[in-house]
């Protein structure tokens, strides 16, 4: 399915944008926040991204579609949804990448918001989601100006680096449907996989003041 923007086309990724992948994830800046910086291996993109990508979207369990403006056709990033492996609910996460020169312009809330009509449209989703560090800040703005919440927050179980720190935001479809705010801004989901026992205890919003409650 090639999904049209105003400005962008966003078509299933296909062996031909290879390249342009390799060379997206060589920026440091880029992965800063994915990776702590480190570049994907070529054979990491060819091997396991394209083909989990092409499967989930055989199966109708999300997909990842490569943005590229609509009149040059130039590579701009990716946008993905992803059915998580283990999870029995209807839900699919939202995830995002784009080259450095083009952020700062509304294109990945614009190919975002695309994504979400297919997610709860076509795909059925009753719930979508994305998570990031807490100091990924254009990221979480994102998430916010698509209108979703946060719903937990994650940090370092030794609590030695608060920028660590992981956020879940969520859009249920009820409130995209509604098109307005949830009557109860944040929850904690106790059964996250993070905690307890793992690397990651989970945390009340209130402990980080730059933790936005709700979308701005
Ligand atoms: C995150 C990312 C997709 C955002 O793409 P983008 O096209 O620039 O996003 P948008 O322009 O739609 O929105 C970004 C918002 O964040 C704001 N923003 C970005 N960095 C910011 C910062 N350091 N402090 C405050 N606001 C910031 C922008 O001003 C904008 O908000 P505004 O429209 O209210 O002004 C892009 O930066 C990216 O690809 N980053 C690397 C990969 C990544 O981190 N992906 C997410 C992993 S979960």
């Amino acid at each position: 399915m090639i999904i049209e923007t105003p400005r962008m086309r966003l078509h299933p990724v296909s062996a031909s944008d290879i390249d342009d992948l390799v060379l997206l994830d060589s920026d440091p800046e880029v992965m800063r926040h994915v990776s702590g910086g480190l570049p994907t291996a070529r054979a990491e993109i060819t091997d396991w991204v394209l083909p989990r990508a092409q499967s989930h979207l055989r199966s109708a369990r999300g997909g990842l579609w490569v943005a590229r403006h609509r009149q040059s056709g130039r590579f701009l990033g990716w946008v993905s949804l992803r059915h998580p492996r283990h999870s029995s609910r209807s839900e699919l996460e939202l995830s995002y990448r784009l080259a450095r020169r083009w952020w700062g312009r509304g294109l990945a809330t614009e190919a975002a918001d695309a994504l979400i009509a297919v997610a709860f449209g076509t795909m059925g989703a009753e719930r979508i989601f994305a998570t990031t560090t807490a100091a990924n800040i254009g990221s979480r703005r994102v998430m916010e100006k698509l209108g979703m919440f946060v719903t937990w927050v994650a940090v370092p179980a030794d609590d030695a680096d608060p920028d660590l720190a992981e956020v879940e935001y969520e859009l249920a479809r009820v409130h995209w449907e509604l098109g307005q705010a949830p009557t109860i801004p944040i929850r904690r989901i106790v059964t996250d996989r993070r905690a307890p026992g793992g690397r990651h205890r989970l945390a009340t919003t209130s402990e980080f003041t730059f933790i936005a409650t709700g979308a701005g």
